[in-house]
């Protein structure tokens, strides 16, 4: 059993585009100038990171090699490292990140570590899903694994905390909070929505037996499906947003 996420390039290139381009409005608020060096924190395969424009210096940094290698085939300089380990001191104007914090479950040492890498002055910039965030499909997941008797919260990965607790937890860290703000953003899937929770939902499924993955998935697409399936099939997530903007003073 393993609660860990295998993130394979191929398949999130083909089911999760809409991450990297639902991100791109988060570009604004960083607004980059020429000449600054900026840590794209969790980039993934690098679709949002190479759309930073290029008079700026960009690191992106992501624990799973394979996206970290899919990332540097698109050119871009890459560290495969985890938003946990950051290692890196004063050395960025700005910390931008898209969908990466609510898999990082020790965030007071994610933004120590940002705090550490910005130079003063430096900005963090950043999007991920707020409490309420996926809560239809999240609530199916729970409740098809306490029907096998196993405790969610045992596997569950994702942090999505409220507004006021991640405002606190930057203003703990001495970040100045420019900005915070909840988005509600139902996202309509590209397929099925087996082929989100395969992506997305392994910590959950890896925690059923392999000959019995296929029914528990069945069970949760059922139980989302009036809430989220349209008359003619079409999936669309209840996702929903916290947008921030904070400074290191
Ligand atoms: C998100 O981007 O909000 C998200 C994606 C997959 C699982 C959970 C949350």
């Amino acid at each position: 059993m393993s609660s860990t996420t295998t993130w394979n390039p191929a398949t999130y290139a083909r089911d999760a585009r809409f991450v990297a381009d639902l991100g791109q409005p988060l570009l604004q608020l960083l607004a980059p100038r020429d000449g600054e060096i900026i840590m794209d924190l969790g980039c993934g395969d690098g679709a949002l990171t190479e759309k930073i424009p290029r008079e700026v210096s960009v690191v992106g940094t992501d624990a799973s090699f394979a996206q970290a290698r899919a990332a540097k085939a698109r050119g871009l300089s890459i560290v495969a490292v985890d938003g946990h380990h950051l290692c890196f001191k004063r050395q960025f104007d700005a910390v931008f990140t898209n969908a990466a914090l609510h898999w990082m479950r020790q965030p007071e040492k994610v933004v120590e570590g940002v705090w550490q890498c910005l130079k003063t002055g430096g900005r963090f910039i950043g999007e991920f899903g707020v409490n309420g965030n996926v809560e239809t499909v999240r609530s199916a997941l729970h409740e098809a694994l306490l029907h096998r008797g196993i405790d969610p919260l045992a596997v569950d990965p994702w942090y999505f905390p409220s507004a006021e607790d991640f405002s606190n937890l930057l203003v703990n860290s001495s970040f100045t909070v420019r900005s915070i703000e909840i988005i509600q953003r139902p996202t309509p899937l590209p397929g099925e929505l087996f082929n989100w929770l395969e992506i997305f939902a392994q910590p959950f499924t890896n925690a059923i037996e392999k000959h019995h993955r296929q029914s528990f998935l069945d069970e949760v697409c059922r139980r989302s499906e009036t809430a989220l399936r349209d008359a003619d099939g079409r999936w669309t997530v209840d996702y929903v947003r916290l947008r921030f903007a904070a400074v290191k003073c």
